[in-house]
Order: structure tokens, then C-alpha cells, then sequence
């Protein structure tokens, strides 16, 4: 077990970030966290909540794509390691306005790598995506196939990927990436999939389906994904890149259904929508490399459905308070007034 290294955690007030934080606090005594996120719409501190008055636990409000910020946190904390999980993240927003997903995904990872290789750095973890691959119909992707992105968003996280592997081979910099595939859980912006449906069911409101709710995604509860993270970080080796998959591989519709039933909500509910731009159909990842090293994940889907629905029964302060205001504007201009 790893004690006593000091983690500077970018987007860290986010959904995987903030449960990666709550997971690494929990796991070791005396490690010391700095949480560096900008707080955009995605970002929310009543996340961190259980972390927040720990005296192991300070979170700065900044861009990753302030150099001289981040400098400035690594002449104060010398980090020991550098997870970046900050991104603008979800790809309708990328189609909408590509300029966010631009600068934070790729110039942000610049400027993290730059100041890693200026002061020196144990490891350098970037959090990249399944989704720099791009579809497939057969098969799955290993971590050497070649990159297909096809949104704004995976395009550009293509970019922070590849960068962060560029400063190994040029530099030799520690650095790992991991790509992981679709995550569910407890304090995702009710924006993706399973969360806005999850909402939209409890308020009987509709289920916008896009398509014929046939693309199918591989789905990784967010505490295994957390844990994948830091197995890389610890047991990763430099220059590599590793797939995190959650081996559960179901179509749109399915996750509808296990929503509806959970929720105890009729398909009635379902409406099917105009189809996403560029929707790519499958994603799948062949995870025997992070397997063959030891890991793999532990929940099973219908196990991590029923806690994900539970959590955001339980916790109707936090997403209701998000589906009102901004969230409202951006949702009604997307899907229309009804849904
Ligand atoms: N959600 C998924 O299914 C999934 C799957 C694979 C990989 N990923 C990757 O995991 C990471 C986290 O995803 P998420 O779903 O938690 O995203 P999220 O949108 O919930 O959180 C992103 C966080 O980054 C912060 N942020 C954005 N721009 C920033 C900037 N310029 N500087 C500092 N902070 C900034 C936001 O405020 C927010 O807290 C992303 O890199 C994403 O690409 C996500």
C-alpha cells in the first residue's frame, strides 16, 4: 500500500473525479490530496462533502490551462502524483461547441505535462476515454488499434492521449493513460444517459431516446473505474496505455428498461428522438492487458443499477437543485419543452 504521497487531482469536484478523491481518502491513512478544478457547470462541491473539512483535503477553484497556477501548486505542494480527470465531457455539448473541449482537453493537458516536466513528477496519470477508438462492429478494441475519433470530444481527448504520451517518449516522463469505458454512479450530472433517465422517471417525465436505441455501450460503475485508476497509478507501466472495462455490454433500450423497472415507471415513457450526429454504434474494449496485470472490475450491472437509482432517490437535493436554472435552458433547447 502507497502512504504518504501528496495527489494533485484535476476535476477532481466532478463525477469520477470526486469519487476517485472519496476513494483514495478512504483507502490510505496519511496521503495528502489537492483538488484542482474550475468549477464549470460539471463541477460541484457539495460532492466532496465528506472530504471537505479533512485535514488532508484542500481544493483550489483554477484552470488546468493556467500554467502559472499550476506552477505555483507545485511550488506549494510538490505533488508526488498528477491524475487529471478535468475535461469538458459530454459529447452533445462537444457537437454544440467544440472551442471548451479544445482548450481543456488538449492545451490543459499541455500545460499539466509542462509543469510536470519543469519540476519533476513520480507519475503522470491522464484519464482518457474508450471513445478515441471510435465505433466497432465486431470485436474489441486493444489498447494498440488505431484511433477513430468521431465527436468534437473524443477527438480532442485523442489529443490530450497522445500528447501525455508524447512527453514520455520525448521527455521521459511517467506517464500512464487509461481509457475507460462508459461509467454510472452516484454524482453523475443528470446530463448522460443513465442519470437524466433516472431523473426524467422519478418526475414521470419522457425518456429521450436517440435513434433506435440500439447503440450499444460497454457500462462501468464509477467506483471500479476509481479503483482501476489507481491500480494503474500503482501498478501501470510508464508510457502504457490501459483499457478499464466494465465487461457489460448493453444496448440503449436495455438501460432504459432496467431504469424503468427499477424506478417502477411504464414504457410508456420512452420517447424515441432524432438520432445524435455522428452517433457511433458500438464501443467495446478488450481489457485482457489491465486483466493480465491483475485487475478487474467487481460489480456486476444490476448491482450497480440498483445502488446508482437508489443514490438518486436518496439524493434529490443534489440533482434537483442541477435541473433547474442553466441545466433547464441548455436541456429545453436540446430535447424541446416536453421532456
Ligand atoms: N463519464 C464517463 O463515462 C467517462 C468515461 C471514460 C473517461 N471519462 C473521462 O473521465 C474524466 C472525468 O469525467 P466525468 O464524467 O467525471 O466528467 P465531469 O464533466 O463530471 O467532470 C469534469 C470536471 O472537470 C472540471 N473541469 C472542466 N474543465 C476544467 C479546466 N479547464 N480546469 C479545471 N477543471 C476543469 C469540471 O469543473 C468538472 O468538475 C474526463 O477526462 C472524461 O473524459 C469519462
Amino acid at each position: 500500500m502507497d502512504k504518504g504521497k501528496t495527489y494533485l487531482v484535476t476535476g477532481g469536484a466532478g463525477f469520477i473525479g470526486s469519487n476517485y478523491i472519496k476513494y483514495i481518502i478512504d483507502k490510505y491513512d496519511n496521503i495528502k490530496v489537492v483538488n484542482l478544478d474550475k468549477l464549470t457547470y460539471a463541477g460541484n462541491q457539495e460532492n466532496l462533502q465528506s472530504v471537505a473539512d479533512k485535514d488532508n483535503y484542500t481544493f483550489i477553484k483554477g484552470d488546468i490551462c493556467d500554467q502559472k497556477l499550476i506552477g505555483e501548486l507545485f511550488e506549494k505542494y510538490s505533488p508526488d502524483y498528477v491524475i487529471n480527470f478535468a475535461a469538458e465531457s459530454h459529447v452533445d455539448r462537444s457537437i454544440g461547441n467544440p472551442d471548451d473541449f479544445i482548450k481543456t482537453d488538449i492545451y490543459g493537458v499541455y500545460s499539466l505535462l509542462e509543469n510536470c516536466r519543469n519540476f519533476g513528477i513520480e507519475k503522470f496519470v491522464q484519464i482518457s476515454t474508450d471513445e478515441v477508438y471510435g465505433s466497432i462492429d465486431k470485436g474489441s478494441f486493444s489498447e494498440d488499434d488505431t484511433f477513430n475519433p468521431s465527436s468534437p470530444y473524443a477527438a480532442s481527448k485523442t489529443g490530450g492521449d497522445r500528447l501525455a504520451y508524447s512527453y514520455f517518449v520525448t521527455y521521459d516522463l511517467p506517464v500512464v493513460i487509461t481509457r475507460a469505458s462508459n461509467n454510472y454512479g452516484p454524482n453523475q450530472y443528470p446530463e448522460k444517459l443513465i442519470p437524466l433517465f433516472i431523473t426524467n422517471a422519478i418526475d414521470n417525465k419522457k425518456l429521450p431516446l436517440y435513434g433506435d436505441g440500439k447503440n450499444v455501450r460497454d457500462w462501468l460503475f464509477v467506483e471500479d473505474h476509481c479503483k482501476g485508476v489507481e491500480f494503474v497509478l500503482q501498478n501501470g507501466k510508464n508510457g502504457e496505455a490501459y483499457n478499464i472495462a466494465g465487461n457489460c455490454e448493453l444496448q440503449n433500450i436495455e438501460i432504459t428498461k432496467k431504469i424503468l423497472e427499477l424506478t417502477g415507471k411504464s414504457e410508456e415513457l420512452i420517447e424515441y428522438v432524432k438520432d445524435r450526429a455522428g452517433h457511433d454504434r458500438r464501443y467495446s474494449l478488450d481489457d485482457s492487458k489491465i486483466a493480465d496485470l491483475g485487475w478487474q472490475p467487481e460489480y456486476d450491472f444490476e448491482e450497480g443499477m440498483r445502488e446508482t437509482v437508489e443514490w438518486y432517490k436518496n439524493h434529490e437535493y443534489w440533482w434537483r437543485k442541477i435541473k433547474s436554472g442553466e441545466y433547464l435552458e441548455y436541456y429545453k433547447e436540446h430535447y424541446g419543452e416536453d421532456m
